[in-house]
C-alpha cells in the first residue's frame, strides 16, 4: 500500500524580479516545488541559477513578487509579524560561510544560545545544559563552550552553526551550500553528520548545492535550477539515470554539451537573443545542442511535462534513452 506523504512546506509557482542598473534579472520564474517530511529535497544549478533566492522567499525573508509559499500548512503572506516569528522556529538554514555566519566576537555558548536567548527559552543553567547537548549531538565536546570561531576550523565552525540550527527544534532545515567550503576529507565527515542528525531527529531537508555528487548523496529528490527555473525534477534516479534536460546531461558530464558547430552559432546569434528571463522559451537555447537549430526552442512557450508521477522537466525536446 502506498503511505500518503503530505508536504511540510509548498513553494507555489513563486517569481522574484530584482530590478537592476544593467536591467531587470528573473531570480526565480514562476517556480514550485514541495518539501516531504523526513526527506531531502537536493537544489541543484550553477551560480546565479536561483537557488539561494529560492532560500530566501522560503525562509521568510524575502518576498516574492507573485506565486505562494505554504510551511506547515501557513501561508507565508498571510501571517501577521509575531506568527511569522514563530513560524522562523520550525525552520532554519545553515549557509556556505563556515566563518561569517557566525558572530566572531561571540562564544560557540552564545552563537548556540542565540535562538533560545531570543526566544526566552529556559535560564542560563539550563540553556546551558542545551547548548553542551547540542555541542555533543554535532561532535563537539564542552571544551567548545568557551572558543570563538576564529579558535575552531572550518568543519567545527559549521558543526556550531548546524547545532545552533538545531537549538529551537526545528521541523526544516535550509542547507545552502553548507559543505561546499570545507575539505573534501571534512565535508564528508560532516555529511555523515547531516544524514544522523536528520534520521535522529525526522528533519526536512532542503539541501542546495552545485555539486552533483553532494546531490547524490544526499538528495531523495532533485530539482535542476537554471536561470530562475526548475528545468528538471524528480526522484533521485530519476534525475541521475534518467536525465531529460539537455542542462541536466550537462551538469553530469564533464564533456562540454555543445557541438562545435553548436558553440560558432551560439556566439553569432547571442546578440539576437532576448534577454534573460523576459521570454517563455526556453532559456538554455543558446547553450544546448540542439536549441539553436529548432524554431519551437526559440519561440514556442515551454509547458512542464509530467513524464510519471515523480519525474517531470521543461524541454520541447528532451532527451531520449535506450
Ligand atoms: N538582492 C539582489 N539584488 C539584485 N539581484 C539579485 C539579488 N539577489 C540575487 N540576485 C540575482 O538573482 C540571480 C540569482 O541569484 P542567487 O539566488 O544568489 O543564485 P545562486 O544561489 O543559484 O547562485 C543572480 O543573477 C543574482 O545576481
Ligand atoms: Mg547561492
Amino acid at each position: 500500500m502506498r503511505t500518503q506523504v503530505t508536504s511540510v512546506a509548498t513553494v507555489m509557482g513563486v517569481s522574484r524580479i530584482f530590478k537592476g542598473k544593467t536591467g531587470v534579472v528573473h531570480a526565480l520564474d514562476n517556480v514550485s516545488f514541495d518539501l516531504k517530511p523526513g526527506r531531502t529535497l537536493a537544489l541543484v544549478g550553477e551560480s546565479g541559477s536561483g537557488k539561494t533566492t529560492a532560500a530566501r522567499v522560503l525562509l521568510g525573508l524575502d518576498t516574492p513578487n507573485s506565486g505562494s509559499i505554504e510551511i506547515l500548512g501557513r501561508t507565508l503572506g498571510l501571517l501577521k509579524h509575531e506568527e511569522l516569528r514563530l513560524l522562523r522556529r520550525e525552520i532554519q538554514v545553515v549557509q556556505q560561510d563556515p566563518f561569517s555566519q557566525l558572530n566572531r566576537r561571540h562564544s560557540v555558548e552564545r552563537i548556540i544560545s542565540g535562538p533560545l536567548l531570543a526566544f526566552n527559552i529556559g535560564d542560563k543553567e539550563s540553556r546551558r545544559d542545551q547548548v553542551v547537548e547540542l555541542l555533543k549531538s554535532v561532535g563537539l565536546e564542552k571544551e567548545h563552550l568557551r572558543r570563538r570561531p576564529h579558535e575552531l576550523s572550518g568543519g567545527q565552525c559549521q558543526r556550531v552553526a548546524i547545532a545552533r540550527a538545531l537549538a529551537l527544534d526545528p521541523k526544516i532545515v535550509v542547507l545552502d551550500e553548507a559543505v561546499s567550503a570545507l575539505d573534501v576529507s571534512v565535508r564528508a565527515q560532516v555529511l555523515n553528520l547531516l544524514r544522523r542528525i536528520q534520521e535522529e531527529r525526522g528533519l526536512t531537508y532542503l539541501f542546495i548545492t552545485h555539486d552533483l555528487g553532494v546531490a547524490h548523496y544526499m538528495a531523495d529528490e532533485i530539482a535542476v535550477m537554471f536561470r530562475g527555473r526548475i528545468v528538471e525534477r524528480g526522484n533521485r534516479d530519476d534525475v541521475f539515470n534518467n536525465s531529460r534536460h539537455h542542462y541536466t546531461v550537462g551538469l553530469l558530464s564533464s564533456v562540454p554539451l555543445a557541438t562545435p558547430s553548436a558553440t560558432k552559432r551560439s556566439r553569432e546569434q547571442v546578440q539576437a537573443l532576448p534577454s534573460p528571463g523576459v521570454d517563455d522559451a526556453c532559456l538554455y537555447r543558446s547553450r544546448c545542442a540542439l536549441g539553436l537549430g529548432r524554431e519551437d526552442c526559440k519561440s514556442t512557450p515551454l509547458k512542464i511535462t509530467q513524464g510519471s508521477e515523480t519525474h517531470s522537466w521543461l524541454c520541447h525536446s528532451p532527451v531520449e534513452h535506450g
